[in-house]
């Protein structure tokens, strides 16, 4: 069936799978991963897949992510799946989901919205109004973003 794995099976961890292609390295950044924390990761770009074309794959070894923190990727990621790996089998598979509420991670688009101001910095907080159109809208300005808005303003871009 699997013509080719690129990456193999991991013994314990979350596999995060059909990621859109292209938007691996995006997932890593809202789940505030760096490599820097030594976990053994595996990225891959660009492969073939049986319902989207193309799509992206996180392999994290060692780490269970919790769902709340996985959910943060349905804003880019919104048809990923979350595995558990436990012993090279999957434990669970589980649909993201957006989230009701979206604390930091996304930067208001609104320049004067006061998450933006510099001398009192305001973690950013959201509202999500509508999962298919995303929409969020910002708790302190009211201003609504769509999904082409929020890739954009993923904090740090
Ligand atoms: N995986 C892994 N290590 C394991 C088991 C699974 O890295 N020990 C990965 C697989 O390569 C796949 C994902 O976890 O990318 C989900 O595995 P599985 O459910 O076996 O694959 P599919 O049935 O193809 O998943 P889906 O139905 O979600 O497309
Ligand atoms: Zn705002």
């Amino acid at each position: 069936m699997e013509k080719k794995l690129y990456v193999r099976k991991i013994e314990n961890g979350t596999v995060i799978d059909h990621i859109p292609p292209g938007f691996a390295l995006a997932v890593l950044k809202i789940l505030g991963l760096t490599g820097k924390e030594g976990h053994v990761i595996a990225v891959v770009m660009n492969v073939e897949s049986k319902k989207f074309g193309k799509k992206d794959i996180v392999k994290i070894e060692g780490v269970e992510l919790d769902v709340e923190t996985v959910n943060k990727i349905a804003l880019i990621a919104p048809h990923a799946t979350i595995n558990i790996i436990r012993n090279y089998s999957v434990a669970s598979k589980s649909r993201v989901k957006v989230p009701d509420i979206i604390k930091g991670i996304i930067r208001c688009i609104n320049p004067n919205c006061i998450t933006n101001k510099p001398s009192e910095p305001i973690t950013s907080l959201f509202h999500t109004i509508s999962r298919d159109p995303l929409k969020i809208r910002c708790h302190y300005c009211g201003v609504v973003m769509s999904r082409s808005d929020i890739l954009r303003a993923l904090v740090g871009e």
